[in-house]
């Protein structure tokens, strides 16, 4: 079955680089564009040029050297922003001009102490000024989440035909539900008289952990991009995870779903950008923590050991990692004793594994795990 190509717009660079202790200099931000654009995205979102001299060299030098993806830049829908954003985009060979303003109610009111009215009419004469520097516009309907659909509707509808190719709704304070962003999208898709000229980006956060849901939910409803950063980070908890939606369509390919990304290089890239930036991954963090294919408990170990696939949905190769762990611990059965005991060069018969165990547990019990350079010392013991 051919499958349905969803763009991912990595915004690791802008949304990611916005928390607190992980802003970049130009020279890293250059080298983790790179390294996005090798992975396959479509759309790199380098930074917010006009906010500091800072982020337009880095938005000026990516789009200078990247080859394959698109070279987003965000600006307010304010002109000074535009032309900033423009100038910065300059050199890039496909630039896009990312614009946009509030609607819900909260920030219409409270923000921009304005009217529907009015912001609409900012978001046109924005999107409009944008289009004389370039083709690719797309729009945002900051806090999309918590605006009143109709309105929404209306916005979409007269931005399209003032020139945005992308509409991009996001759950910016990751309030909504899966079915209720679901919803939105599909209200979207059929009360935009227009929506054929334009797609729909998903821009989910993670507050309530929803916001990978939420993102498959939007594509299952008709959107066509995905608004992610490597290792989910992003401002509070974060933004969806790219090598998240990425496994997701891959490993359920019922949904009709794929990317560009190579997955090969999910692993490296995580680390890469978890390194540069100074913010560790946690362990258990779906495809790339540390522990996303290691297992330590006795029963899973053993059907790890006969089949890999009674524990993992995925092979650990295809996002980069080398092979699934098997971690010794006091919750480890023989079998994987045996198993790691082989690895190091000890082929333990039954007898032999039956008294190598008894010493491996006391000793576990003993240390939070047992490592491979602590098993001829166990074994010998064992043995003599
Ligand atoms: O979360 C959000 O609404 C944003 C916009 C600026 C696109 O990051
Ligand atoms: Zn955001």
């Amino acid at each position: 079955m051919s499958k349905e190509i969803v763009k991912i717009f990595d915004t690791t660079l802008r949304d990611g680089e916005q928390v607190p202790g992980c802003k970049l200099e130009t020279k890293k931000k250059v080298e983790i564009a790179l390294r996005l654009d090798e992975l396959g995205v479509d759309i790199i979102e380098a930074g917010f040029p006009i906010s500091s001299p800072g982020d337009y060299k880095s938005v000026e030098e990516i789009s200078q050297v990247i080859k394959n993806s698109t070279v987003c830049g965000l600006s307010r829908a304010v002109k000074k922003d535009i032309e900033v954003a423009a100038n910065a985009l300059k050199k890039a060979k496909k630039p896009r001009i990312h614009t946009g303003i509030g609607t819900s109610d909260s920030h219409i009111k409270y923000k921009f102490k304005s009217d529907r009215k009015t912001i609409s009419k900012r978001a046109v004469d924005a999107v409009k000024y944008a289009r004389n520097f370039v083709e690719d516009i797309e729009f945002y309907a900051e806090d999309a989440g918590r605006t009143d659909n109709d309105f929404l509707a209306s916005i979409c509808e007269k931005v399209i035909n003032a020139g945005a190719t992308v509409l991009n709704i996001p759950d910016t304070t990751g309030y909504c539900l899966p079915n209720q962003y679901a919803k939105k999208i599909e209200y979207l898709m059929n009360n935009v008289p227009n929506i054929d000229k334009a797609i729909i980006s998903c821009h989910c956060h993670n507050d309530l952990g929803l916001a990978t849901a939420n993102s498959i939910e939007g594509i299952i409803s008709g959107a066509r991009q995905i608004e992610c950063t490597i290792n989910g980070i992003g401002e509070r908890a974060g933004n969806t995870s790219l090598e998240e939606v990425v496994m997701v369509m891959r490993q359920h390919s019922e949904l009709g779903f794929d990317t560009k990304i190579n997955s090969k290089l999910l692993y490296s890239t995580s680390k890469m950008v978890s390194e540069i930036m100074g913010m560790p991954v946690q362990p258990n963090k779906a495809i790339v923590g540390s522990n996303a294919f290691s297992h330590s408990s006795g029963i899973h170990q053993d059907g790890v050991i006969k089949k890999r696939e009674t524990y993992e949905i995925m092979d650990p190769n295809d996002v980069g990692v080398n092979e699934s762990s098997i971690v010794l611990t006091a919750r480890s059965g023989r079998a994987a004793v045996a198993y790691r005991s082989k690895k190091v060069g000890f082929n333990l018969s039954k007898i032999e594994l039956d008294k190598v165990y008894k010493f491996f547990l006391k000793f576990a019990d003993m240390n939070k795990e047992v490592k491979d350079t602590d098993l001829p010392g166990i074994i010998k013991q064992a043995l003599i």
